[in-house]
């Protein structure tokens, strides 16, 4: 398993996990990495694109003092395998190396989202809150609640 930077010639393979995902969204986040202000990060096995996140060193507009992550996917066949645990791992790694103490992210309100599962396993905690509504997709409201780790 290699966890490394997502180049130009991963954005098909961006597309294949996260049908749906804008190109231009794709393209701001390869920007962004190349000014060092964030970093889209890939897991390869075998060569093949499994898992990506986005993790944003100057966090959010409410949360700007710690970096953030957001967009945490795994193709859906490989799944359960720890591809985005791993993930996470490094990303908090990279995160002390730059000297922060904390990450964020948002999560689903409900305990029982495999995301939420996942954070609460690696330690994250609900930072006391209240859910707000992350985007509108397909005119279905995302609701998410921000949670935290200290590194
Ligand atoms: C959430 C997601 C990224 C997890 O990816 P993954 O590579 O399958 O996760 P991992 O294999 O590293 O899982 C690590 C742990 O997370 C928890 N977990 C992951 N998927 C779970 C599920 N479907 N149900 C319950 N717990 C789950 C488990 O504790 C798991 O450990 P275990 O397999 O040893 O029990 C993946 O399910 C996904 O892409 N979902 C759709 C997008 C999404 O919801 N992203 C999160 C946004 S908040």
């Amino acid at each position: 398993m290699l966890i490394r930077m997502a180049t130009e010639a991963d954005i098909p393979h961006i597309k294949q996990i996260r049908p749906g995902i804008e190109h231009e969204r794709i393209v701001h986040r390869l920007e962004m990495q190349a000014k060092g202000e964030a970093e889209f990060l890939v897991v390869e096995d075998q060569r093949v694109l499994v898992s990506f996140v986005f993790l944003k060193y100057a966090g959010t507009l409410t949360h700007p003092a710690y970096p953030n992550l957001e967009d945490l996917v795994t193709r859906p066949d490989k799944r359960r395998r720890g591809y985005a645990r791993a993930l996470l791992v490094d990303c908090e790694k990279r995160v002390k190396r730059r000297g922060f103490h904390k990450i964020g992210l948002a999560a689903d309100p409900d305990r029982a989202d495999p995301g939420r599962q996942l954070y609460e396993q690696l330690g994250y905690q609900h930072d006391g809150g209240a859910a707000f509504v992350d985007g509108v997709y397909n005119g279905v409201e995302d609701w998410a609640i921000n949670m935290e780790k200290e590194l």
